[in-house]
């Protein structure tokens, strides 16, 4: 028996939960990504932190997808998989020093700066071993990016990058930082954002920022525009997963890019997220006063997005045909956010029935924990079941 895409009598035989990726509908969205980014002259670096899994890695790396880090674990785990350094950028507005000397010996493409003690820090350790570190400034463009306030990024008051009113003072610093050079400008204003006309004021800003970088004389090679392109959560199935085309349009069509110039994007969510599922097993079905609970062998420590950002994950019972009734599904955490869905309908659910939490790609295993002692969740493999 298959459901949907899924061979439920294979995934019924392993032990839950675990992550099932659909290693063919990841291809299909690398061939489109790759495409649309192609045709306008886009690069695309995959932001590693959306999901770290080998396998993961290992294809989009071989599909010619530079890497988007956050720490040096995540370098390490790109060049492992296949990234080469060259095409590796690294963000955060925390680097220690450990991870720039990891970054400066593997020679990465760019540090993506956040402030000016990072860019002494990195002139500083780049000096000590003899070499010039590219660097892009991550600029906050006070874009609101209307999304959950836990995922936006590019207002005044979020930590990141260099806020506006600093940029005269970091472009000073950066003549005195002689082991830097300055590539480019680099932005990421939120993640999950449905409505892409939000990026049109962001290329606003972007075009004004370039005018005053050539007003100071500065070039840049490099316009790095972030991630953040949303999904449908409602709708796993929905093809094409996201709206690629009208988002890479958007830059075509608002940004002024400059002769020669390379634009750089930085998707993670939009990539992986409909290619996983969390698989879980009914443990008990238990009747309460008012409500009947779903209580699943998975939970927040596997896939923390409903506790953490009150996200919502499409679940459905593979196992079974029965007419639906409405529940309540939460995990064995204890933890009372430890709860998927609340009075939901789902296909009337008994004792080791298979129920995946869909659009789980992304976010989803590399958020795991171990709280109360748990495993990790393990995956497996369309092609490889
Ligand atoms: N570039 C930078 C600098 C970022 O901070 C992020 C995500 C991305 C790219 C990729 O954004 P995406 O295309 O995936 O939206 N854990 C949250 C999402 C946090 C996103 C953090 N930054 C969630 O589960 O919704």
């Amino acid at each position: 028996m298959t459901q949907g895409n899924f061979p439920v009598d294979k995934m019924k035989g392993i032990e839950t939960p675990y992550y099932y990726y659909d290693m063919d509908l990841l291809k299909k969205t690398l061939k489109v990504v790759k495409e649309e980014t192609k045709k306008r002259g886009f690069t695309q670096h995959y932001a590693v932190k959306a999901n770290a899994n080998r396998r993961i890695l290992e294809l989009i790396a071989s599909d010619g997808f530079g890497a988007d880090c956050v720490s040096g674990n995540e370098i390490k785990a790109a060049v492992n998989a296949g990234f080469p350094a060259s095409k590796i950028v690294f963000a955060g507005v925390g680097k220690t020093d450990k991870e720039i000397n990891l970054a400066l010996d593997l020679n990465i493409f760019c540090f993506n700066a956040e402030s000016l003690p990072e860019l002494e820090v990195i002139n500083e350790l780049a000096n000590k071993k003899g070499k010039i570190a590219q660097v892009a400034l991550r600029i906050n463009p006070n874009v609101d990016a209307h999304t959950h306030e836990y995922i936006t990024t590019g207002l005044n008051e979020n930590k990141f990058g260099f806020a506006l009113s600093h940029l005269e003072s970091a472009i000073e610093k950066l003549n005195e930082l002689k082991s830097l050079k300055l590539i480019g400008i680099h932005f990421h204003i939120g993640s999950q954002i449905e409505d892409i006309n939000i990026f049109e004021p962001l290329c606003q800003k972007v075009n004004e920022l370039q005018d005053f970088f050539e007003s100071k004389g500065i070039k840049l090679e490099n316009i790095n525009l972030g991630g953040g392109l949303g999904i449908d959560y409602e709708n796993p199935d929905k093809n094409p997963i996201s709206d690629f085309e009208g988002y890479f349009e958007v830059f075509k069509n608002n940004l002024k890019v400059r002769d020669g110039q390379q634009v750089h994007f930085e998707l993670g969510r939009a990539i992986v997220c409909q290619c996983g599922a969390l698989v879980t097993r009914t443990v008990y079905v238990k009747h309460g006063e008012s409500k009947t609970f779903v209580i699943v062998d998975a939970g927040m420590t596997d896939l923390i997005r409903p506790a953490l950002y009150q996200a919502y994950h499409k679940v459905e019972n593979i196992s079974s045909n029965l007419p639906s009734q409405q529940y309540d599904v939460v995990g064995p955490i204890c933890e009372s956010s430890d709860v998927f869905v609340k009075d939901y309908d789902l296909n009337e659910t008994q004792r080791g029935d298979i129920l995946v939490l869909r659009s789980a790609g992304a976010y989803g295993e590399i958020m795991a924990s171990q709280y109360n002692c748990r495993d990790l969740p393990k995956a497996y493999y369309s092609d490889k079941i």
